[in-house]
C-alpha cells in the first residue's frame, strides 16, 4: 500500500529536545518566566512562535509583536549554536539502516518538519542530500496540527496522500497526518494519543509495517 514514508525530524530521525530546552530556558530565565521539562514537552511539533506563546502563558506582562519576534530570533541563535554540536555520530545505526532498507524496497523518503532549521540539522547529521524531498517550516504558512507540511511533502515527491505513511512522535503531528488523509505510524510519546494506524516500539518496526501493508 505505501509507496512513500514522510518522517517528522525532531524526535523521530534525531533528538533535539535538550537543545530546544536549553535555548528556551535561557530566554525564559532572562524574562524570569518559570520553565521546565513539562512545558518544553508541550512545544513538540509546534512552530517557534507558537512555542513562545506557550512559554508566555506564565508571563504576566504585555509583550508587543516586535518584542516577541526578537526573543524568538534570540532563542534561535542560541539553538543554532547548540546544533553545531550535532554530527553524523548523532544518527543512530538503527535509523540509518532502516532508512536504507526502506529505500532499497523502492519507497520514496521525505521529511515533513515544522522546523526552519531542518536543512541545517540534516546537514549536521550527514543526511543533507539523503531524502527525496524536504518539506519544512520554510515552505509552510500553518504548522502542525495543520496538514500543510505533509501535504506539501507528498506533492514534492509526486505521491497521493493515501500511499504515504507519516512517522510522528508528537500528537500535533499525528493529527496533521490524519487531517492530510495520510496513515500515521506513531513512535515514542505519540503512541499514547492512540490516534495512529500503527504504533512503533522501535524505529526498525517500520519495516514490518511497510512490509505488511
Ligand atoms: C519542531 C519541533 O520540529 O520544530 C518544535 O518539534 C519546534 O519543538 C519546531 O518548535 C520549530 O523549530 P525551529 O527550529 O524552526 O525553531
Ligand atoms: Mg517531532
Amino acid at each position: 500500500k505505501y509507496q512513500a514514508v514522510i518522517f517528522d525530524l525532531d524526535g523521530v530521525i534525531c533528538s533535539t529536545d535538550t537543545y530546544h530546552y536549553q535555548a528556551w530556558k535561557a530566554i525564559a530565565d532572562e524574562l524570569k518566566i518559570p520553565f521546565n521539562e513539562t512545558i518544553n514537552h508541550r512545544l513538540r511539533g509546534v512552530s517557534r512562535m507558537e512555542s513562545f506563546e506557550i512559554i508566555l502563558e506564565k508571563y504576566d506582562k504585555e509583550m508587543s509583536r516586535e518584542e516577541k519576534v526578537s526573543w524568538t530570533e534570540k532563542k534561535n541563535e542560541i539553538y543554532k549554536e547548540l546544533l553545531k554540536n550535532m554530527s553524523p555520530a548523532d544518527l543512530s545505526e538503527e535509523v540509518k539502516s532502516t532508512l536504507d532498507a526502506l529505500r532499497e524496497k523502492g519507497l520514496l523518503l521525505a521529511i515533513g518538519s515544522s522546523s526552519k532549521n531542518a536543512g541545517f540539522i540534516l546537514g549536521q547529521l550527514g543526511l543533507g542530500e539523503y531524502f527525496d524531498a524536504v518539506s519544512d517550516g520554510n515552505n509552510i504558512t500553518k504548522s502542525k496540527p495543520d496538514p500543510e507540511v505533509f501535504v506539501k511533502a507528498a506533492q514534492f515527491i509526486g505521491k497521493e496522500p493515501e500511499v504515504c505513511l507519516v512517522v510522528e512522535d508528537a500528537k500535533a503531528g499525528v493529527e496533521a497526518a490524519k487531517a492530510g488523509g495520510m496513515d500515521c505510524a506513531a513512535i515514542g510519546d505519540a503512541v499514547k494519543c492512540g490516534m495512529a494506524e500503527h504504533n512503533l516500539s522501535t524505529f526498525a518496526d517500520l519495516l514490518q509495517v511497510v512490509q505488511e501493508s
